[in-house]
């Protein structure tokens, strides 16, 4: 069944200039929060889902998606939704969006389909711009640190990706502050600075800021993006009376039920009540907090329906 329709997006996408920070010390605007397709974009899910989540995404302007070669499931598939939505509605905006993509898990097998080594990174990011049906990507990733690989070898792969224009930027995601600082040097002495460090910042997980990473970042003019900045639904309501049919957590991929304990379901009451005091809702709440790190570029979110997305946006539309 062909689901083309002709999609015009909202003519005031873009009248929220407030909406987008500057990444690092680079020319890159990003919107402060993103739209990522780890879940609910795989073969899995329903594509017209996954499209409506997308326009409202663009509608409010939403200008990044973040993929990686292994978001599905199966592994692959969330680039060929993003390689179906370019088809379908994004080709006439392609110069209007920002997308990245990432290698550093397992993806395919035998000793070529993992970690760090130029082989992977250079056969991944071919794969996945075949998959998006894009000729680059805006940016594209370390997904993480492999360490046997020297960092030089994964570091010269993503100067070379540049500068053979499969993609326009680089980024570097979960690794350790030690080897960032290797790479951060090491990117910039090869004129291919790096734009964005990816790493897992929320109420719950505040390891960037701990270990110093953010503060690394903020300090040498690369951007910051938090992932899982709701820790995958868990600083939300969705599970203050259970686990919903539909949730995450009980599809039972990445969320497990054994995160959902006392404290954290007090921790997740109490901003419940201290959002609610303010109108706010704890979606909007936990995402605030984020935001408010000083280095921070852009939270990215996940979504299973228009309806949280919505509900997340208000962190950037409500003063
Ligand atoms: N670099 C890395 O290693 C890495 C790792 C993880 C993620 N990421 C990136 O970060 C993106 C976001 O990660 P994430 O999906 O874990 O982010 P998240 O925003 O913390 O969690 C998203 C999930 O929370 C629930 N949710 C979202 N908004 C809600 C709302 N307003 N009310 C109630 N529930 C809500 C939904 O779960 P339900 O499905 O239950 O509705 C949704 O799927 C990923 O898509 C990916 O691009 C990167």
């Amino acid at each position: 069944m062909d689901l083309k329709e002709n999609y015009l997006p909202n003519e005031h996408r873009y009248d929220d200039a407030a909406l987008y920070a500057r990444c690092g010390r680079s020319g890159v605007l990003l919107p402060r929060i993103s739209l990522g397709f780890w879940h609910n974009f795989g073969a899995v899910d329903p594509y017209q889902r996954s499209r409506d989540i997308t326009h409202y995404a663009f509608d409010n302007g939403i200008t990044h998606f973040d993929l990686a070669n292994n978001y599905g499931p199966p592994y692959g598939t969330a680039e060929e939704t993003m390689g179906r939505l370019m088809h379908d509605d994004f080709r006439p905006y392609r110069d209007e969006l920002f997308i990245s993509t990432k290698a550093g898990y397992d993806m395919w097998p035998g000793p070529y389909g993992n970690w760090g080594s130029r082989k992977y990174l250079m056969a991944s990011l071919d794969q996945s711009l075949r998959r998006m049906n894009l000729e680059y990507v805006d940016l594209f990733y370390s997904h993480r640190l492999d360490p046997l690989t020297p960092l030089e070898e994964t570091l010269q792969t993503l100067v070379d990706v540049v500068r053979q224009g499969k993609a326009l930027y680089v980024g570097i995601s979960n690794w350790p502050l030690e080897q960032l600082m290797v790479g951060e040097q090491y990117l910039r002495e090869h004129d291919v600075p790096l734009l964005i460090y990816q790493g897992r910042l929320n109420m719950i997980d505040r390891k960037p800021v701990e270990t110093g990473i953010l503060d690394f970042c903020r300090k040498m003019g690369v951007g910051f993006i938090a992932f899982s900045p709701l820790a995958q639904g868990l600083l939300t309501d969705r599970y203050l009376n259970g686990i919903p049919a539909d949730s995450r957590m009980a599809r039972g991929r990445t969320l497990t039920d054994d995160r959902l304990t006392p404290q954290v379901l007090d921790l997740v009451s109490a901003l419940r009540d201290n959002a609610r005091a303010s109108g706010r809702s704890t979606a909007e709440q936990a995402l605030r907090w984020v935001l408010e790190h000083d280095g921070v570029t852009s939270v990215l979110v996940g979504a299973s329906s228009v309806a949280q997305l919505a509900d997340n946006m208000k962190c950037v539309q409500n003063p």
